[in-house]
């Protein structure tokens, strides 16, 4: 795992685009895994930056969504759909057939979940996952005793992640109970992984996800079983790591990536 400490948030954020400009680089016609919450924001605006400014191609992309809210229509502010349309798909050239994100309405889970690995694997598999982590250490919604080998499915969320994700909704009790989500076998089968994490109130599970034992307990944990995973904190999610100077040592050391 190669762990990048940048001074802020901007800095997480452009550092973090600049591997999905790498990945288009190299293949224009990759599949992105995307993630929602708020710390990924910097990085998809720096993206439609990159678009507008720069003329980063995504016409030939193809993207699948972690997760979705169960019984969120597509049109709710808070739904995965919503945010993903209103924070990046509206601004880039993404063809509309080529976005895929969990249905949160369909009418039968099982099969939906089925279709979406398959749908995932008739693409190609996903060229490089982007991740947020959850302060109880999950990644997508693969709550704390998630199988590290589970695949898209039903999900109950966690209190903390529902404490968490409160201050979206109106009031505690329109945090949706169920989710769907890809599973940590899904994601580690990514060909490559990016995790952004920004704050204090994510130093602990970044620690533990990166220097602790690789558990259920903590599914970003499962990030150490991966060949190609890139963890990127800002100073504040940086602050419970003890290795740190080893990893700044192997970053400073790296030769410079090369520009879109
Ligand atoms: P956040 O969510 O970016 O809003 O903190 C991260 C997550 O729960 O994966």
């Amino acid at each position: 795992m190669e762990v990048i400490i940048q001074r802020d948030y901007q800095q997480m954020s452009k550092t973090a685009a600049q591997i999905v400009v790498e990945v288009l680089n190299t293949k224009p016609n990759a599949v992105l895994g995307m993630a929602t919450g708020s710390t990924p924001l910097g990085l998809y605006q720096e993206l439609v930056r990159l678009h507008t400014e720069e003329q980063l191609d995504f016409s030939r992309v193809t993207t699948f969504n972690l997760d979705e809210y169960v019984g969120l229509p597509v049109n709710h502010p808070q739904s995965y759909h919503y945010f993903m349309h209103e924070h990046f798909f509206r601004h880039v050239d993404i063809p509309r057939n080529n976005i895929n994100i969990p249905s949160g309405t369909t009418s039968n889970y099982p099969a939906f979940c089925q279709w979406y690995e398959k749908r995932i694997e008739e693409c190609g598999g996903i060229d490089l996952q982007i991740l947020g982590i959850g302060s109880d250490g999950h990644i997508a919604f693969n709550e704390p005793g998630s199988s590290l080998s589970s695949r898209t499915r039903l999900k109950t969320l966690s209190k903390q992640t529902i404490d968490d994700n409160a201050r979206f909704f109106d009031r505690r009790a329109d945090v949706p109970v169920y989710a769907i989500t890809m599973g940590v076998g899904t994601i580690l089968d990514a060909h490559k992984l990016v995790l952004v994490a920004s704050g204090s109130s994510k130093a602990k599970a970044v620690a533990q996800a990166v220097e602790g034992p690789v558990t259920s307990m903590v599914t970003a944990s499962a990030l150490q079983l991966h060949r190609d995973a890139i963890v990127i904190v800002d100073e504040a999610a940086a602050a419970s790591l003890t290795m740190r100077e080893y990893y700044e040592f192997i970053y400073a050391a790296k030769p410079a990536a090369p520009r879109a």
